[in-house]
């Protein structure tokens, strides 16, 4: 393979020592500069490390370097803990800000750390990981960032530079290696110039755009149905295509909807099921209902993908896909973060989704990051990006901004958790404060928001030392404990106080880890509880009522998340070793969602075994992890299938 300039460039600082920066398109090719500095460190015998945020991709880059680096590789990411030694450590970001927080005398040996989708900086409630990992890199360490197009890269390295005092190279490509060709569906049309579509499919109704809820009854809108755009797609030969819709619901409807179609031959019928079927062999889901569903679709080349579906089927589903069996692919959003996963034709059924608190137009970005995936390098000419709109809910002006438009800043999210600051006052006392101004945060913003940042900060260390974590300048047991327990410093650090965890029982133990981080959906019934959740949740609500007294005093916004214990009956029944489908009965929360829960719980769990907790406790929680990673849950055993 001939490299592209982009990665000749990179490759070319990164042999002169320098870190790195990368803003490139989705599918350009960064990959291939991660695996160099990979290759070069197994041949010089030092150590990297290599972040993503998420754990699909984590999955993903872990089977690929390990068949590339031949079992040089390893893998930590809260859940699974795979050969922790190896040369290649493959991480979630979180994981590695706790070690830097910790003591860099861990990474002593690691001379690199690559961050996978550097953007990820801007999540409102991630990314602030990301600005705490690059502040807190020691010296001896360079760094790659790969980062989906942004405008502001050159600011992101000026940042980095000013605060170790060291060069940081940016690479920079525009260019898609496969260019991206624009089609709209609307009011049952297919438009190819955008022209047409202001021209004709907005015809009658441009004048009123804007007013949403206010459309005049007498203007109709003529349907426009997914079916026929598929059956377009089809007879146009723009197939395989990946169409991503909003809501997990939403692509299991469409994938019964064209269920009468039928996008394969003979061969490729016996091609996919013969794959399907050793699939489901091999990931233990041959009895499974879900997978049994899937079947039928599987069969006439039709699949779909939401994180409410088993780990183990998702996979299946990649899989079937990457060896180019499935036509058409029904998915949500994180089919398009980073996992390799091209196709000839990408549809969006709508452009609008929804952003943590509330439904608004798709950024520019986020639109290319799955714009992204159409053209697959050396089989297409170009790729193809459908966009289905309708009038009634997206204006010209809207749809104009995110096709054509360009892509969004990255923009500080910095807004250290409990447990930073506690990890942080451990190190720098009241001297704490300094460290706010090494922040991405206080580069980008005027001085207004440089001192609401700084108060927040001040109003957090005030709650912990009311709360008891710290207390004359030092962290007490109570704010040790809270500093290792990321999330749920405050509940879990007060039900150690109190010494209520060392009384649990293991049945305890794990159905208040799963009321720990479990989120319930909105409008979602609340549960049925037995006498063990409901003494739990008197526990849990009264503290918690108190730290929000706290909080809401002190003018934090986004207070400390709840117990909820919707899923009580479920991990009951999990732990006392009934199977996976009569554990489902007991919740009506999806099975993967509770796969994520059960996983969650268990990391968690393990966070208070590694704090300084006593031996018993220690052992209790290592019995009831013991009892919930099992089968399905089990995410090391997935990895190893
Ligand atoms: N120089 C090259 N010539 C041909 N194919 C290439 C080249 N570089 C990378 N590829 C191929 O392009 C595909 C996409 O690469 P990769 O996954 O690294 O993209 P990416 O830039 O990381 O995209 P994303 O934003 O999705 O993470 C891969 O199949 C890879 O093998
Ligand atoms: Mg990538």
């Amino acid at each position: 393979m001939q490299y592209d300039p982009f990665q000749k460039q990179a490759i070319e600082y990164i042999n002169q020592g320098h870190s790195v920066l990368v803003s490139a398109p989705t599918g350009a090719g960064k990959t291939l500069i991660a695996e160099h500095i990979i290759r070069e460190a197994i041949r010089k015998k030092e150590k990297v490390i290599y972040t993503a945020p998420i754990k699909a991709l984590s999955n993903q880059k872990f089977r690929e370097f390990q068949e590339e680096t031949e079992g040089h590789v390893g893998i930590l990411t809260g859940d699974v803990t795979l050969n922790a030694q190896a040369s290649v450590l493959i991480m979630t970001t979180e994981i590695f800000r706790n070690k830097i927080l910790e003591s860099t005398e861990v990474l002593q040996d690691y001379a690199w750390i690559i961050f996978d989708e550097i953007h990820y900086l801007d999540d409102y409630e991630r990314g602030s990981v990301w600005e705490e990992s690059l502040i807190f890199l020691p010296p001896h360490m360079k760094f790659l960032g790969l980062s989906a197009t942004i405008p502001n890269i050159d600011e992101l390295a000026q940042w980095l530079e000013n605060i170790h005092g060291r060069s940081v190279k940016v690479v920079r490509e525009n260019k898609r290696p496969v260019p991206l060709h624009f089609f709209y569906q609307c009011q049952g049309e297919v438009y190819e110039e955008f022209t047409h579509l202001i021209k004709k499919g907005f015809r009658r109704v441009d004048s009123i755009q804007g007013h949403y809820g206010k459309w005049p009854q007498h203007i109709s809108v003529r349907p426009n149905k997914p079916v026929s755009l598929i059956k377009y797609l089809f007879e146009n030969d723009l197939l395989p295509c990946i169409y991503f819709a909003f809501s997990r619901k939403r692509t299991e409807y469409l994938a019964e909807e064209i269920q009468a179609m039928n996008f394969l031959n003979d061969q490729e019928r016996a091609d996919i099921m013969a794959h399907f079927k050793e699939l489901c062999r091999r990931f233990d889901l041959t009895n499974e209902p879900s997978a049994q569903k899937l079947r039928p679709l599987i069969e006439r080349g039709i699949g779909y993908h939401h994180a409410g579906m088993l780990p183990t089927l998702k996979e299946v589903v990649e899989r079937l896909f990457t060896s180019r069996l499935l036509k058409v692919i029904f998915t949500t959003e994180t089919f398009a973060l980073g996992i390799n996963m091209p196709a000839r034709t990408v549809v969006f059924d709508e452009l609008r989704k929804y952003y943590g608190r509330g439904f608004a137009v798709l950024r520019t970005r986020d639109f290319f990051q799955m714009a992204g995936r159409a053209g697959r390098r050396s089989i297409d000419t170009e790729g193809h990006v459908f966009c289905r709109v309708n009038p009634r809910y997206i204006s010209t002006q809207e749809l104009k901004g995110i096709v054509y438009g360009a892509p969004e800043k990255v923009a500080s999210q910095f807004n250290t958790s409990y447990a930073t600051i506690l990890n942080l006052y451990q190190n720098y006392r009241e001297r704490l404060y300094d460290i706010y101004p090494r922040s991405f945060h206080y580069f980008q913003v005027g001085k207004n928001l440089h001192k609401r940042a700084t108060d927040l900060m001040r109003t957090k260390v005030n709650i912990l030392k009311e709360f008891g974590c710290i207390r004359k300048n030092r962290l007490t047991a109570k704010g040790i404990f809270a500093g290792k327990v990321y999330g749920y410093e405050l509940i879990l650090s007060q039900l150690y106080e109190e010494g209520v965890l060392e009384n649990f029982s293991l049945r305890e133990l794990a159905v208040l880890s799963t009321a720990v981080v479990y989120e319930p959906r909105k409008g979602q019934q609340p549960p049925y509880l037995n006498r063990l959740a409901k003494n739990l949740e008197r526990m849990t609500n009264k503290i918690m009522d108190d730290i929000h007294r706290l909080e809401k005093r002190a003018g934090i916004r986004d207070v400390s998340k709840r117990c909820y214990f919707h899923l009580t009956a479920a991990m009951e029944a999990w732990v006392n070793q009934e199977g996976f489908q009569e554990t489902l009965e007991h919740t009506d929360t999806d099975e993967g969602e509770m796969v994520r829960y059960f996983r969650m719980s268990i990391q968690i769990l393990r966070e208070i075994s590694e704090a300084p907790v006593s031996d018993f406790l220690k052992e209790r929680i290592q019995q009831t992890i013991g009892l919930i990673n099992r089968d399905v849950i089990d995410s090391e055993k997935q990895l190893r299938m």
